[in-house]
């Protein structure tokens, strides 16, 4: 079977040849790199026991299990163990063994179902490779929603939870969509004043002339047009956190009063003189280079060294791409327990969603899920269907992609990612296409030797010459 370059392999052990190949076939089509054996010689095919990611346990004698499963806890360290045939994890296994298994027996009949027990094994792979020492359940269980298993993202974790029940003032920095907002919901959740409000003011939303009435309020009559008067930001979080979100655009004006606000803890409204006590912590973000604007006289130091007591700089997703496969995961559960619908992705659509550089960070990330799932419901996307930006990103041919919708319980297809229209279609024209995707893909993988070529196609070399020139692919 071809295998993609830099995947990591699935071993898929069974002993029934029939359903073997079959599920070859469908991991094949999913875009896998699979290894075939039998249960008696399955070390044989593995040249890199801890590139394996998973392996796939199919039909074996039962009473050989408590050997096998043994020998593969010892000899594949980092591989999830997915059980295919029995619905239960075996009583003999131990914390460890059972860590790493999934039991799963009605995987395969469905393309679905063989996705997700791929990606629950993938983020089984992914722990037990990267981040055996950290407990990633306790960490994610005391900071909501900041997804990842980046160094960075943990490293982020750690500070949010360090930083629980203090008042530190947080300026947290980052790109658009890298998850400062989450951030910042999350100090208010562990800190002291969880219960009390959170209030987010996007300072740069706000027109400059109004954003002093928004975040102190105003009295009756303050200026034409202020016909009640309003209660203000600062007032509503009293007692809890203000969240100044792109502090970075607030006018130089604005600044002079917040650092007043923050060096006498109150403030008075717009028209008013009493003064008000503010018991608000403020949380602040900006994409925006703090530190250039104060050499450009556009940001005030004094207010800089007031709310960055403690910085938290968020890494752009293009800096942690091993939390891509979990940030899917995440979003694409979002999308199924809000009723959206639900989508897939093969494993060569997520390696070219790693390989693009995410200027929008996880909100585009995020977006680009949604739009899969109303353009694809239900589907599997391929390369072929992410937008051309990322399969340029990837390396791949800029071919226009045709939305289809693929079908949950499709017929046995072929071993190719992307599937063919339902209606209409030239079997023989995709079928020569799917060859010189083929062709293609061995050439490349193989630094366009013909000969190596050859070999992974199991092709003699004289068949492939003559198929690369009815194709017009060039060595
Ligand atoms: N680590 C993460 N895990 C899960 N979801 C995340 C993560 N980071 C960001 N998100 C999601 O991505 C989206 C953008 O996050 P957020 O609004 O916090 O970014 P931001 O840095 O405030 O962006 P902007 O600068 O555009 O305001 C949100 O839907 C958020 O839930
Ligand atoms: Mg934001």
């Amino acid at each position: 079977m071809a295998m993609p370059a830099g995947k990591s392999p699935i071993l898929l052990i069974c002993d029934d040849e029939p359903a073997r190949h079959e599920l070859a076939v469908k991991l094949g089509f999913l875009g896998e790199s699979v290894i075939t054996a039998d249960a008696g010689n399955w070390r044989r095919g593995v040249a890199n026991a801890h590139a394996v990611e998973a392996v796939l346990l199919g039909k074996y004698d039962t009473g050989e299990m408590r050997r096998l499963t043994g020998e593969l806890e010892s000899n594949l360290p980092l591989a999830a163990i997915v059980l295919l045939q029995a619905g239960e994890i075996p009583d003999f296994a131990g914390d460890g063994l059972r860590a790493r298994m999934i039991a799963e027996p009605d995987a395969t009949a469905h393309f679905r179902d063989l996705l997700d027990v791929l990606h629950k094994a993938r983020l089984c792979h992914e722990y037990l490779a990267g981040a055996a020492d950290e407990d990633i359940s306790r960490g994610l269980a005391a900071v909501q929603g900041l997804i990842g298993v980046s160094p960075a993202i943990q490293r982020i974790r750690e500070v949010v939870g360090r930083l629980a029940d203090t008042e530190l003032n947080v300026l947290i920095t980052g790109d658009s969509g890298t998850g400062k907002e989450v951030v910042a919901r999350n100090l208010h959740r562990i800190s002291g004043r969880e219960g009390k409000p959170f209030v987010p003011v996007n300072c740069g939303a706000i027109p400059g002339e109004l954003l002093e009435s928004e975040l102190f309020g105003h009295e009756r009559g303050a200026f034409t047009g202020a016909v009640a008067t309003t209660v203000g930001r600062f007032e509503r979080a009293h007692g809890g956190t203000l969240f100044l979100d792109e502090i970075g655009d607030m006018p130089l004006n604005m600044q002079v009063k917040l650092l007043r606000v923050l060096e006498e803890g109150s403030f008075e409204k717009v028209g008013g003189t009493r003064s008000i006590k503010a018991d608000v912590r403020i949380l602040t973000a900006t994409h925006k280079n703090i530190e250039d604007m104060i050499a450009l006289g556009q940001f005030r130091e004094d207010l800089y060294y007031r709310i960055n007591v403690f910085p938290i700089e968020m890494p752009p997703l293009r800096d942690r791409v091993e939390d891509i496969p979990l940030l899917l995961n995440e979003l694409m559960r979002n999308i199924e327990t809000g009723g959206k619908g639900s989508v897939r992705f093969n494993s060569a659509a997520v390696s070219a969603l790693c390989s693009y550089a995410w200027p929008g960070n996880v909100r585009e990330l995020a977006n680009l899920v949604e739009r899969m799932a109303i353009l694809h419901p239900h589907g599997i996307v391929g390369v072929e269907q992410l937008p051309g930006k990322i399969r340029a990103s990837a390396g791949q041919r800029d071919i226009a992609p045709e939305p289809q919708e693929i079908p949950q319980e499709s017929p046995m297809p072929a071993t190719s990612p992307d599937m063919p229209p339902v209606h209409g279609m030239d079997l023989k024209q995709y079928l020569a296409n799917l060859e010189k995707d083929f062709i293609e893909r061995a050439l490349k993988d193989s630094g366009g030797v013909v000969k190596q070529a050859a070999e992974r196609l199991q092709l003699r070399r004289t068949t492939l010459v003559e198929k690369m020139r009815r194709h017009g692919l060039k060595r």
